[in-house]
């Protein structure tokens, strides 16, 4: 009987371990909520996730930084510095600087972009 229990306990042990393994690694993102910051920002008019714009799909650009351990650092400073942006064409612009100055919503799209 107590080792029945026992059993019993670490295997809801090993589960409850794997769940929060699985929320707070790659999946801690609200892409519903990414949809909507980048929707309202008026990113969309010049990127999609795989539809070629005037500036790169999202999927090209989380295929450029996988596995790079600064990427989120990276695209933060990308969408909030105005740097230089060069266009399909040649032409260079600044870069369209995101108006929320909420670090976390940023950083929740910024990952959603990367799991693509
Ligand atoms: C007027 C068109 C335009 C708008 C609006 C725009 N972008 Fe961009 N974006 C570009 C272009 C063009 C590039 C390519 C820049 C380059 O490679 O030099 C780019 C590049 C990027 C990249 C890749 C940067 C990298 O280092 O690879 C990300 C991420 C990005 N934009 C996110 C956003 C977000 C988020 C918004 C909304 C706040 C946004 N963009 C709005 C045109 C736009």
């Amino acid at each position: 009987m107590t080792r029945t229990l026992s059993i019993r306990q670490a295997l809801t042990v090993a589960a409850l371990a794997s769940a929060t393994l699985f929320s707070s690694s790659a999946f801690a993102f609200d892409a519903a909520a990414a949809d909507a910051t980048l929707r309202r920002e008026g990113c969309f008019k010049c990127h999609a996730a795989d539809r070629k714009k005037d500036g790169p799909t999202y999927r090209e650009v989380a295929a450029r930084y996988k596995g790079k351990p600064d990427a989120e650092k990276r695209l933060l400073t990308h969408i909030t510095t105005g740097e230089k942006a060069k266009f399909a064409d040649g032409h260079e612009e600044d870069h369209k600087i995101i108006k929320t100055k909420d670090v976390n919503e940023i950083k929740n799209a910024i990952q959603w972009i990367l799991s693509l």
